[in-house]
């Protein structure tokens, strides 16, 4: 348990730690690529630490100084791997696809909260090309066994990154061609790691055709993640002034700055460049008065991680906020729908769970109390921002999870965690 007291002013110049799903695929992209690959200010967040070992067992080789990776690849991954996937739906999920198109078996498993979450959404797409996947009644364990692959036209029901480079990491290894399609548009890292590999790849709308192909090692300097930058700015929205640097803007991850633009929030995008083929910038955001919004289904891919947090500023903004086509969060590290209604409230907020999102009325000011991560990363560091942006704070419970996404979030906000 932690105390966190509410702050009248909160400012300063952050540099946060490189993108979650950007580290996840250059480790495992070039895990299984032909050469050798340098990664930069890569994630060391728990999560990506998965990834690593996973890649580490199917016979990659992975040297680690600081955030750099030196990852030497091997397109033939070694059989009957049992591969520990910790807390981390990307490294199952992607894994799954990517292992399905070697043609070996591997069984894949979590902890609690993995095995909780469902995995026929990657089982049955990859099973119209071929693959031979089995999941535990819907879940993980996860076994799968060599099966030759055929190219296949995939309509997903939901839009999920992960699920979509499932069928893409399985595509390649597919004869003939894979299309996969999504309701609505997904990031898009995996689509631009793969034609930076040397992937037949072709993008056309919410759909993204692959043929087979073989994976060159490429280097990859990987940008500041906007989910974990999307803490400090909401504090500059609510508390002062915050510049986060260096930070990844790829058009599918800022729904952040939509719901920014929405609520009336006041920031602007400095020093914008391509780094590593994603476009980043400098983002500074001033301390705003909010109004209420609207968010549907097509707003909730891009900010499917800040929707905790998106939430939370709506309890701070004049008026009702209505939140819907968000179903997805009751599958992530918690039920986020229960868990972020239950944060708010707690702080003092006025949140009501829907079966699919959220209303909120907003006040101006939260009296603070104490919150729970529920063991989830994202609710932690929500739970924190909400504090620090309250009146009198309050205790977090288990924020140590924080780890598993961004390991010194705490020390970056100014809590030393005892
Ligand atoms: C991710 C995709 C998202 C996101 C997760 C990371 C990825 O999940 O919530 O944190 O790296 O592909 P879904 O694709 O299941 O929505």
């Amino acid at each position: 348990m932690q105390r966190i007291d509410g702050r009248a002013c909160f400012e300063g110049e952050f540099e946060l730690p490189g993108d979650k799903s950007v580290t996840h695929r250059a480790i495992m992209l070039n895990g299984g690529a032909d050469g050798e690959a340098v990664i930069t200010n890569a994630l060391m967040g728990e999560d990506c630490l998965s990834t690593c070992s996973c890649m580490r067992s199917l016979g990659a080789k992975i040297d680690v100084d600081g955030t750099t990776l030196r990852v030497s690849g091997t397109p033939h991954f070694r059989r009957g791997r049992e591969l520990n996937c910790g807390n981390s739906g990307t490294t199952i999920r992607l894994l799954t696809g990517y292992v399905a198109g070697k043609k070996i078996d591997a069984m894949l498993y979590g902890d609690e909260s993995l095995s909780s979450r469902p995995m026929k959404r990657v089982a049955e797409p990859l099973a119209l090309l071929g693959a031979n996947v089995k999941t535990t009644d819907g879940h993980a364990p996860v076994y799968v066994s060599p099966s030759p692959l055929q190219g296949a036209d995939v309509e997903l029901k939901i839009a999920s990154a992960q699920v979509k480079s499932a069928v893409l990491l399985a595509g390649i290894s597919a004869n003939g061609e894979t299309r996969v399609t999504e309701p609505v548009k997904s990031r898009d890292h995996t689509e631009r790691m793969l034609a930076a590999m040397g992937a037949n790849i072709q993008v056309d709308g919410n759909s993204v055709i692959v043929k087979e192909s073989a994976l060159k090692a490429i280097d990859v300097c990987v940008p500041s993640d906007v989910s974990s930058a999307a803490y400090f700015m909401a504090l500059g929205a609510l508390k002062g002034e915050t510049l986060c640097k260096n930070v990844g803007i790829n058009p599918t991850r800022t729904g952040i700055l939509t719901a920014f633009d929405r609520l009336g929030v006041k920031y602007s995008l400095l020093n914008r460049r391509i780094s590593g083929g994603e476009e980043t910038a400098d983002i500074l955001v001033q301390k705003s008065n909010m109004r209420a919004i609207t968010l549907s289904s097509e707003d909730v891919p891009s900010m499917i991680d800040e929707l905790p947090l998106v939430a939370l500023l709506c309890a701070f903004a004049d008026g009702e906020t209505r939140i819907t086509g968000a179903k997805e969060l009751r599958v992530k590290e918690s039920d986020r729908i229960r868990t972020t209604t239950e944060l708010i409230n707690n702080l003092g907020g006025d949140c009501e769970e829907t079966p699919d999102g959220f209303i909120i009325r907003g006040k101006e000011k939260l009296i603070g109390g104490n919150v729970d991560s529920y063991l989830d990363h994202r609710i932690a560091m929500t739970g924190a921002v909400g504090l620090i942006a309250s009146e009198n704070g309050g205790n977090i419970y288990r924020p140590e999870c924080c780890a598993i996404s961004f390991p010194d979030f705490f020390e970056k906000i100014g809590v030393k965690l005892y």
